[in-house]
């Protein structure tokens, strides 16, 4: 699809909006953003590059996911193929504590590993820009079995550069050649912590830090949440990340889905788990699975549910694809987009005793979060329909103040919206699919804007949400790369990325739960 003109005319109609708003919600105004990113995809990070290399054995790829009230689980990976022989280690120990001096806590750790079959795609050799993740000849010799099957075995395959076209390569199941193995993956559970306070821990030569959330009701201090989705592994991913990590700097982290974009080439994995390190070892993440987790080729969950464990049996819910969390004022809700969710499933059947039954004065902000927006004003985007026509009730029902969503390369927030009309009791919605990955933005919008969309802009960014007690929230967006060829010397007219760091987008959000009874819901 080519960018529309129309994005010009929106331009004129809201050059002259002051570019900050701080919006009582009902009386707002809708805004297109004049700034647009480039139409052009970002390349992935090269394999080459520092940020990627395996750590040759070494614990890597340190990832913490928030777990429960008391506990912290840590995902890491040893890189061990071609290290040695000897055993293979299947425990490790994560030594832990509150003084870095005596790390006077353990967790056992277990580990194993995975199987997948690589799959290539164009992308991977003609990127639309920048450097390929491979060259034709590195797929050719995968593909070309001809040196050591035979012509009439299930496996030959006379394959040559010339072979490598632009579709996708599928390696019969019986070609070693094509099997990934994962490094080996650990998970441990640190339990016996204490909220809100700073922890170290070892886990071989890898030395980190964390601070536990406060537990449920506690509201001592604001609550800051970090939103980001569609993620990737581009310089500008890289970008976000870093800006996540230094300038959000948020006491926990929500990912909505779309993490690698490995897409069944599964090495991007592993690049992706060493890119996201600084952010991800040092803040509790709760992430949701998007469409590149589940619906690419054959990942099916595979190295998701490996990678990025979640805690469902703590919240009562049968599968890593949903679950729900408490910190401060927040009840949070990670839904599977790719799950049924229709009212028969266990999904809904789930979310609706969740909902049921959580304390809402000790949590009075509702928080959800999935992959596919069932509000969007982009054309074309109707893939949620269902979703939203099967939940909105329950949502509404139960008075959920805000939803995060990805999976649309752009930034968008709704008024509160209920029936595809504004409704000052219905949820927020924020789409957030801005991340940086190599897809490029979503365009073009719907024309005329609906009303119901606040603000929208096509580039890319994260969101930081702010909970200072049980009415008022502050949430703002900050575009953090203008991405040209160019991802981190970039900078176009009136730009506020990652050279300016303004917000872009920010709103007051109000619970106010005498106009809105639902918003007590349960009471
Ligand atoms: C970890 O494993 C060791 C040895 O197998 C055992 O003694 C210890 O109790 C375990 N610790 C935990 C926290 O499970
Ligand atoms: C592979 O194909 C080329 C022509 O495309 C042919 O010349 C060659 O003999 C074939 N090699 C084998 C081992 O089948
Ligand atoms: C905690 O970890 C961060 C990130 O690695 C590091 O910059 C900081 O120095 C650590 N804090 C302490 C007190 O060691
Ligand atoms: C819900 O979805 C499942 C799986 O697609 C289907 O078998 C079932 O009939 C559906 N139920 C309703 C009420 O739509
Ligand atoms: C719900 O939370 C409030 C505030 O923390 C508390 O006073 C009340 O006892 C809780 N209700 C239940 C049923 O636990
Ligand atoms: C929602 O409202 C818009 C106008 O704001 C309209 O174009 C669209 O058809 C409506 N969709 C549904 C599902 O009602
Ligand atoms: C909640 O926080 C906001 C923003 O800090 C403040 O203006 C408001 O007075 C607070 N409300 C209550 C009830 O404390
Ligand atoms: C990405 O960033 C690296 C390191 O800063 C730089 O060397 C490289 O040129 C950048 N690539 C692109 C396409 O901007
Ligand atoms: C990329 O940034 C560098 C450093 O600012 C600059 O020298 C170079 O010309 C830029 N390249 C492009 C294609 O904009
Ligand atoms: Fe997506």
């Amino acid at each position: 699809m080519q960018a529309r003109s129309l994005l010009s005319l929106l331009l004129l109609a809201s050059c002259l909006l002051s570019h900050v708003a701080a919006l009582p919600v009902l009386n707002a105004v809708s805004r297109t953003s004049d700034y647009q990113r480039p139409r052009f995809a970002s390349p992935d990070i090269p394999l080459h590059d520092v940020r990627l290399q395996s750590a040759g054995g070494d614990v890597e790829q340190v990832h913490l996911m928030a777990w429960t009230p008391d506990s912290v689980t840590v995902v890491f990976a040893r890189d061990l193929a071609g290290t040695g022989s000897g055993s293979i280690p299947l425990s490790e120990t994560v030594h832990y504590g509150e003084s870095m001096s005596d790390l006077n806590m353990h967790a056992n750790a277990s580990g194993k590993t995975y199987t997948t079959i690589n799959i290539f795609n164009s992308y991977l050799w003609e990127p639309p820009m920048g450097a390929p993740t491979l060259d034709k000849a590195d797929v050719a010799a995968v593909m070309n079995t001809a040196w050591w099957s035979k012509p009439w075995m299930y496996s030959y395959y006379n394959f040559s550069v010339d072979d490598v076209h632009d579709k996708t390569i599928y390696p019969p199941y019986d070609n070693p050649l094509a099997y990934y193995a994962s490094p080996l993956i650990y998970t441990a559970t640190m339990t016996g912590l204490k909220p809100k306070t700073q922890y170290y821990y070892r886990i071989g030569s890898f030395m980190g830090n964390f601070t536990t959330l406060p537990v449920a009701g506690d509201n001592s201090k604001p609550l800051r949440i970090g939103l980001w989705a569609d993620v990737g592994q581009t310089n500008v991913s890289a970008l976000n990340m870093e800006y996540m990590n230094e300038h959000v700097n948020p006491d926990v982290v929500m990912l909505a889905g779309d993490l690698s974009y490995a897409d069944t080439y599964a090495p991007r994995w592993d690049t992706w788990g060493r890119l996201m390190q600084p952010l991800m070892s040092t803040h509790l993440n709760l992430i949701c699975n998007g469409n590149h987790e589940v619906a690419s080729g054959p990942e099916q969950n595979m190295a998701y549910s490996s990678r990025y464990p979640a805690p469902h049996r703590e919240s009562g819910s049968p599968t890593f694809e949903y679950f729900s969390y408490e910190t401060g004022l927040a009840h949070i809700v990670a839904l599977g987009s790719y799950t049924v969710y229709n009212q028969s499933s266990l999904q809904y059947r789930w979310l609706e005793n969740d909902l049921r039954s959580f304390n809402r004065s000790k949590t009075p902000w509702l928080i959800l979060f999935w992959h596919t927006p069932t509000y969007t004003s982009n054309f074309g985007q109707g893939g949620a329909t269902l979703l939203r026509e099967w939940t909105e009730d329950l949502l509404y029902k139960y008075g959920v103040d805000i939803v995060l969503y990805g999976h649309i390369h752009e930034y968008e927030r709704t008024a509160p919206v209920y029936k595809n009309q504004t409704n000052p009791c219905g949820p927020v919605y924020l789409t957030l699919g801005d991340a940086g990955n190599r897809e490029g933005p979503t365009l073009p919008w719907l024309d005329p804007q609906p009303s119901w969309s606040l603000f929208r802009e096509a580039s890319f960014g994260v969101g930081s949400l702010e909970l200072h007690n049980s009415t008022t929230a502050s949430f703002s967006w900050h575009r953090v790369a203008c991405e040209d060829t160019n991802a981190t010397h970039c900078k176009t007219p009136g730009d506020n990325s990652a050279q300016a760091y303004e917000p872009s987008d920010s709103a007051t959000f109000v619970r106010d739960t005498a106009a809105c009874p639902n918003r007590a819901m349960p009471s």
